[in-house]
């Protein structure tokens, strides 16, 4: 009987639902009726074996699921990719279908044993032969395509399933003659929509609601334009007969109780391929290395996430623990993804993340040149506050001025006949027409520090939400001690620093902190100038009366009032020096010639003639300041702080310190160890720092300078 067509099927005799492995299974376990299942088998046979010849296999004790013979292998001519089961309740049916296959004079191919595949359940051809539609993400690994494609010698489109219930392909993705389509959209992402959009015309296409796919309408066998289903809705027989198909519907309650149906149930065994078609898989694949505390950190975690999230897939080829507590451990991963543009995504986040592309593969860093001033190349690259090295000429070169959110920009000088390269951050804004740019993701490196010393001294908590007033204690001892070292050696502390700084009390502790020379530069807004100055001249902050917490009668003036003064006066420091300013934090700036830096913003009263209007500019006094920080103590400003902490590089320890977790959680979340989150009043926490330093000996109180009488 050659040339009919055949498929295997298997038997009910041992099916039974014994284990989850779907989320169909979730409450059935032992809920199908063996007697019911055999009928509905049955009654699929027959539908069957009317239309084609059906082989069967032998069914084994144990191994329930094994009905599914769909899941058997792949085959394509005379040749079967055997599968290889997820689950171990399902791997026991391999060497039973290997015999089978074998038996019956097929070529058998069998992947890695790393390597993931369940057969046609996850593989689907084109039924003009032209290509193999092939599934991963939850049961098949998008790794074994190329191999798929290597031994069928067929071109593989991968698509990548994101919805639970439809882990197999087969679930949810239904090739019928005549190139149409029967498919759920949702259950795939968006690039396999896409690609699915791209091959078949929209004419053919026949997407089926939710109500169908749940009745597996997509997991239908189609005997040359009859469709046998468990359950398809009026609407979707209407569309499938108009467009010429018969409809039998079979009922398979019993099997869905297991996460199948008919296709399940079946094996086509005579699959051909066109003959035109060029094998190709477009999977494409690079290897990288992650180094550092996998195992103690989130490191590897996190890499997998972002390589799955993105739509890639990964396969670890070495894994070399770490021998002591101090040892790092290096991770070499295969990532695939299916096209080029999901790659680059994943790897540019990889590389973020401290991962490196594999030294044999590495290549120079890809430099496009600026044909705009201020606009970059397309797909530059963008920096983080991580070292960074980038490959020119096939040498590494350290980029300088690093910082976040910024281009790299590479310069070649020359040196007696030589080229040297160098390479510095910058931003897209101050891009010059021709610059060199690095683009893509090759020859780009971050430099991680892996010391597990650094963080058993490491005050971080966070994650714990609210700091419990014992915990701020520890964090604020271990931040004075932190601070009195860096005054000890000539190092660089910079406050960044909100109003509510003295709304809560703060601002005569912050005085204090400028005062004993704890901090080398201020930086904050129009507002924090404004109240400090306006307590010092009338004792209140905004009309508060800071002592009492009461509004003052006729107070809100005197907000309006201090900015008139300082701009009669021309800026803060003449006011202190004209003796107008006796005191506050600002006095202690002019006096102790601590440097600020006030960025306006359009809220801002006045402004202060010291504060800096053009943001350009006011970015530039920042970044300035900043600049060879060893501390940064961001004090109630979300605004400020995360203008600050963009311009840092790693290695910054960054102190946050809000009322709101939420705040404090957005800028101390860096993913690096030095930043620290803390969870209380700020007036609270320097009021306790100071505290801190005068218990270490480093602070003593002065009296507070008398308040001017006005
Ligand atoms: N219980 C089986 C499993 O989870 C069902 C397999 C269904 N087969 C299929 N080709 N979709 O593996």
């Amino acid at each position: 009987m050659s040339g009919a067509i055949r498929y295997l099927m298997c038997p009910p005799d041992y099916y039974e639902v014994d284990y989850v492995i779907n989320p169909w299974m979730v409450g059935n376990v032992r809920r199908s009726s063996r007697e019911r299942a055999l009928q509905q088998w049955q009654a699929l046979y027959s539908h069957l074996s009317q239309r084609a010849e059906v082989k069967l296999i032998q069914p084994v004790p144990g191994w329930p699921d094994m009905v599914f013979t769909a899941n058997a292998g792949l085959i394509l001519g005379s040749t079967v990719v055997l599968s290889r089961f997820y689950h171990p309740e399902r791997q026991g049916e391999q060497p039973h279908f290997k015999a089978w296959f074998e038996e019956q004079g097929y070529t058998v191919y069998e992947l890695p044993p790393a390597l993931v595949f369940e057969g046609a359940g996850d593989a689907l051809l084109d039924r003009a032969g032209r290509w193999l539609w092939a599934g991963y993400g939850f049961r098949s690994m998008l790794e074994s395509h190329p191999y798929l494609a290597k031994w069928l010698g067929i071109e593989v489109l991968s698509l990548r399933l994101v919805d639970e219930r439809f882990y197999h392909l087969d679930t949810c993705f239904c090739p019928l003659s005549e190139g149409y389509l029967l498919y759920y959209p949702p259950a795939f992402d968006t690039y396999s929509n896409r690609l699915i959009e791209m091959r078949v015309p929209p004419e053919k296409r026949i997407p089926v609601q939710e109500v169908d796919a749940i009745h597996f309408a997509c997991n239908a066998v189609d005997v040359n334009g009859t469709i046998l289903v468990n359950r398809v809705s009026p609407e979707l027989e209407a569309t499938l007969q108009e467009r010429g198909f018969v409809v039998v519907q079979t009922e398979l309650t019993e099997f869905l109780k297991a996460g199948g149906a008919a296709k399940c149930l079946t094996l086509r065994l005579d699959e051909t391929v066109a003959p035109q078609t060029d094998p190709v898989a477009t999977v494409l694949s690079r290897t990288v290395i992650l180094q550092g505390h996998l195992v103690d950190s989130d490191l590897l975690t996190r890499a997998v996430d972002c390589i799955v999230d993105n739509g890639g897939s990964f396969q670890i080829l070495k894994f070399q623990l770490g021998e002591k507590r101090q040892s790092t451990s290096t991770v070499e991963l295969a990532v695939s993804a299916p096209t080029e543009e999901t790659l680059d995504t994943i790897l540019s986040a990889l590389i973020e993340q401290g991962a490196r592309l594999s030294e044999e593969t590495q290549q120079d860093a890809r430099l496009e040149r600026v044909e705009k001033a201020g606009v970059a190349p397309d797909d530059f690259y963008v920096t983080t506050i991580y070292p960074t090295q980038v490959r020119v000429a096939g040498q590494w070169i350290p980029v300088q001025r690093q910082r976040m959110d910024g281009v790299i920009v590479v310069k070649g000088s020359d040196c007696n006949g030589k080229t040297q390269f160098s390479a510095y951050c910058t931003l897209i804004r101050d891009l010059q027409v021709g610059d060199a740019v690095v683009c893509g993701v090759e020859g780009i490196r971050t430099v991680r520090q892996a010391s597990k010393e650094r963080s058993s001294q490491e005050f971080t908590f966070m994650g714990s939400g609210v700091s419990s007033e014992r915990r701020v204690e520890i964090l604020v001892e271990q931040i004075a001690w932190e601070l009195r070292q860096i005054k000890e050696r000539g190092g660089k502390t910079v406050v960044v620093a909100g109003p509510v700084v003295i709304h809560t009390g703060g601002g005569s502790h912050l005085a204090t902190l400028i005062r004993e020379g704890y901090v080398q530069a201020l930086l904050g807004g129009n507002a924090i100038a404004v109240h400090d100055l306006e307590q010092n001249l009338y004792g209140t902050s905004l009309g508060v009366d800071l002592s009492r917490g009461t509004p003052v009668k006729g107070g809100h003036k005197h907000h309006l009032k201090t900015i008139n003064l300082i701009r009669k006066y021309g800026s803060i420091q003449a006011a202190v020096e004209a003796g107008v300013i006796t005191g506050g934090v600002f006095y202690e700036c002019i006096r102790a010639q601590v440097p600020f830096s006030l960025a306006g913003s359009i809220r801002d009263d006045g402004p202060l003639p010291d504060t800096e209007m053009d943001l350009i500019k006011a970015q530039q006094d920042y970044a300035r300041l900043l600049q060879g920080a060893d501390m940064v103590l961001m004090l109630s400003s979300m605004l400020h702080s995360i203008g600050a902490g963009n311009m840092t590089p790693a290695g910054v320890k960054l102190i946050c310190v809000d009322i709101n977790p939420a705040v404090v959680t957005k800028l101390a979340d860096r993913g690096s160890l030095e930043s620290v989150g803390i969870v209380t009043d700020v007036g609270l926490f320097l009021s306790l720092l100071v505290q801190q330093l005068a218990r270490l000996g480093q602070v003593y109180k002065r009296p507070e300078p008398a308040l001017a009488a006005h």
